[in-house]
């Protein structure tokens, strides 16, 4: 070959490389990476409309996130060392053997998202375990100031069920949730990272005569549902630091008929707490990053958003997965405001756990004491 045409063919190599990459097209005149993400925005539009009630934060929402963790923590290396199947991970399996997992004890409720995910799996013949991963991600990005979380395409519709007792109890001391935690591949950091979840979570289960939120409201949604009046069901629930806040007041009373097991003493009447949150807010080991949150959310959200690539993979090759996560919605921009303590609560209420750092000095919120107004009945 001349010089010349070694020239010619390296100037073609060059302006090739400078094409912008071929994107496949998709419905309603949207394009993806790579053609297996077109599906993604089928399903999109689909559960935005109709499981999540025109792209809410609601319940579907919450119940979505939990699924997430419910259906990946089934996975145990020392199972796996004992010579004992360990469970696949974020694999579907609690979809695709939902009369064994949900009849776990920790999966108590979780029946009710799988049988309302399921028809959309079928309808867009997409596996189970990313079809779950893909609802909790979608389902987040509907709440204010929440994270935009990766997504994976591409896990195998083929499970095992998962071995019963890895879903961790809020009965569970600290030292079993981490053991267990750690044993899936969450350090004790990670476990605080992927509690912002309950930030916008909610009980029905544990104390079952009483569904109520686990987190506060901050003053901005309260006074919100005063000034528009609206009721309390059609309020959605925020991704603020409110939760990180709420678990460190000394706890005062049973919102509903308690003590029921893995229930503590919460702060305020209508919100509910999980003895586990109490512990996880109070202990040495977790004490820092948890209070961390309570001035910095934007620390809160990107931690999540990285602790969440690795929930949803749990299992997984994350490198034989294809990423699609340019479906997921941009969350819309929010100025969340800054946490408060309640109303009627002041800094003597805190039970301050982290030795290293003080405390923040947070403004208390005016008005009368709050009450956190009830979960309407589902
Ligand atoms: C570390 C140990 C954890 C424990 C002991 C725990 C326990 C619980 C319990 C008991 C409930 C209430 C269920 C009910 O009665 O309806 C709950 C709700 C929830 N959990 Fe967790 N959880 C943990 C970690 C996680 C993680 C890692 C996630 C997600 C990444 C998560 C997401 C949620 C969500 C979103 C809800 C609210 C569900 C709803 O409102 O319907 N949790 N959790
Ligand atoms: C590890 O698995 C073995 C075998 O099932 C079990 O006996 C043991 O309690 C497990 N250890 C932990 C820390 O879960
Ligand atoms: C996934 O497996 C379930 C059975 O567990 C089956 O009903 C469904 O059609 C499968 N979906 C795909 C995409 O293969
Ligand atoms: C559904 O997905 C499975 C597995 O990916 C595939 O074998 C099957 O042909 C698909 N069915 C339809 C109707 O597209
Ligand atoms: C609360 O009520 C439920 C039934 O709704 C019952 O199973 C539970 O034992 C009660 N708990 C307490 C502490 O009374």
């Amino acid at each position: 070959m001349s010089f010349k045409s070694i020239f010619a063919l390296a100037a073609v190599a060059v302006a090739v490389a400078a094409l912008p990459p071929r994107r496949a097209a998709c419905s309603n005149g949207r394009t993806a990476s790579d053609a297996a993400c077109c599906v993604w925005f089928d399903v999109l539009d689909d559960i935005q409309e109709n499981l999540f009630d025109d792209a809410e934060c609601g319940e579907d929402v919450h119940e979505s996130l939990r699924l997430t963790f419910h259906d990946a923590i089934g996975f145990s290396r020392n199972l796996t060392n004992h010579g004992q199947f360990g469970g696949g991970g974020a694999d579907g399996s609690i979809m695709a053997f939902a009369q064994i997992e949900t009849n776990f004890h920790a999966n108590v409720g979780v029946d009710e998202i799988v049988e309302a995910q399921r028809p959309f799996a079928l309808k867009h013949n997409v596996s189970f375990g990313d079809f779950i991963q893909f609802a909790g991600a979608t389902g987040v990005s509907n709440c204010a100031g929440g994270p935009r979380l990766q997504f994976l395409a591409g896990r195998s519709n083929i499970s095992q069920p998962s071995p019963d007792l890895l879903v961790p109890e809020p009965s569970d001391g600290t030292d079993k949730i981490f053991s267990r935690m750690e044993d899936a591949g969450f350090s004790i950091i990670d476990t605080v990272n992927l509690l912002a979840s309950h930030t916008v979570a909610a009980q029905d289960k544990v104390d079952a005569s009483i569904p109520a939120r686990l987190h506060g409201l901050s003053f901005w949604v309260l006074l919100t549902i005063s000034y528009q009046g609206t009721p309390f069901d059609s309020t959605p629930s925020m991704f603020d630091s409110q939760f990180f806040v709420e678990t460190l007041l000394q706890g005062t009373l049973f919102p509903g008929n308690g003590s029921n097991v893995g229930e503590v003493e919460s702060p305020l009447h209508g919100e509910f707490r999980l003895q586990s949150d109490f512990e996880i807010a109070r202990d040495p080991r977790s004490a820092c990053e948890w209070q961390s949150f309570i001035t910095d959310h934007q620390a809160m959200v990107s931690k999540f958003e990285s602790v969440m690539q690795r929930l949803a993979t749990v299992g997984q090759n994350p490198r034989a997965l294809t990423d699609c996560s340019e479906v997921i919605p941009v969350p819309k921009a929010v100025r969340l405001p800054a946490a408060t303590l309640p109303a009627g609560k002041t800094l003597k209420d805190v039970q301050a756990a982290c030795a290293a750092t003080p405390f923040p000095r947070i403004k208390a919120a005016p008005g009368p004491t709050t009450s956190v107004a009830a979960v309407p009945p589902s």
